[in-house]
């Protein structure tokens, strides 16, 4: 049993691929009374994500995904010296997969672009990339609301994007495969690197196996997680469970 954990809808853009290829066994939880993270603090980022993953591994769950780059960015290493089961996170992955190429640009959150942890793994991997990083803060409300084809998402995306010349642009942010054609529309050339498909390709096939039993978990709106949510898994899903974490 995997557990994955988000601040919201975002992780989906990770599970769809382990659902759809894998049949993975999944515990998935969405923050949604706490998004978004990428405006919050370090400690705080670390706080929510170590009861994110206690929640998790008091389900049973085996290993735990990080499906959301903000606190893959910022607590990874705590979680790993606190739990002792593996973590994986989608910033080592999809910075490999970047460091391919000789110019990148990168969008996340204002909390993963100010920690620099893409630029400083991508330079690990190539240390001649070009490289330029841009926040856009206003994607995962304007996600978590829906507005996913919306004119008004498509205004702020041509702002954030404007004068990208890059040969590839990471998308760091697990919500923002979500708005992936808006993107590709503004910038038609880029190569477009998604951190949730980066980051099944460097886990054990073997650890992903099973019989796609899915419980989802939020701590907020289990019908707006629900309503978005069926959007993008393209099916219906059952039962979203409302969780308090402050009850464990
Ligand atoms: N989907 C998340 C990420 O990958 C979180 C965004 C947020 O909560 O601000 O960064």
């Amino acid at each position: 049993m995997i557990g994955v954990f988000d601040s919201g809808v975002g992780g989906l853009t990770v599970i769809k691929p382990l659902i759809e290829y894998f049949y993975s066994d999944i515990i998935y939880l969405g923050d949604t009374a706490r998004v978004p993270y990428g405006s919050k603090s370090k400690e705080t980022i670390i706080k929510y994500s170590i009861e994110n993953t206690r929640f998790l591994l008091n389900k049973g769950v085996d290993f735990i995904i990080v499906a959301c780059n903000t606190a893959s960015s910022l607590a990874i290493e705590t979680l790993r010296s606190v739990f002792d089961v593996p973590i994986f996170g989608v910033v080592e992955s999809t910075a490999k997969v970047a460091s391919e190429f000789d110019s990148i640009a990168v969008i996340g959150t204002k909390a993963t672009i100010e920690s620099n942890a893409y630029k400083k793994t991508i330079k690990m991997f190539n240390k001649n990339a070009q490289i330029e990083q841009r926040a856009c803060p206003l994607f995962v409300p304007l996600i978590e609301e829906g507005l996913i084809n919306d004119e008004i998402t498509k205004i702020v995306a041509k702002r954030y994007l404007d004068g990208i010349n890059s040969q590839s642009l990471v998308l760091g942010c697990t919500h923002y495969p979500l708005i992936k054609n808006i993107i590709q529309d503004i910038l038609p050339n880029i190569n477009i690197i998604d951190s949730g498909t980066s980051l099944i390709d460097t886990i054990d096939k073997n650890m992903l196996k099973g019989n796609n039993k899915i419980e989802f978990y939020v701590t907020d709106s289990p019908e707006n997680f629900s309503k978005i949510g069926k959007l993008f898994l393209g099916k219906d899903f059952n039962g979203v469970n409302l969780v308090d974490l402050e009850d464990l």
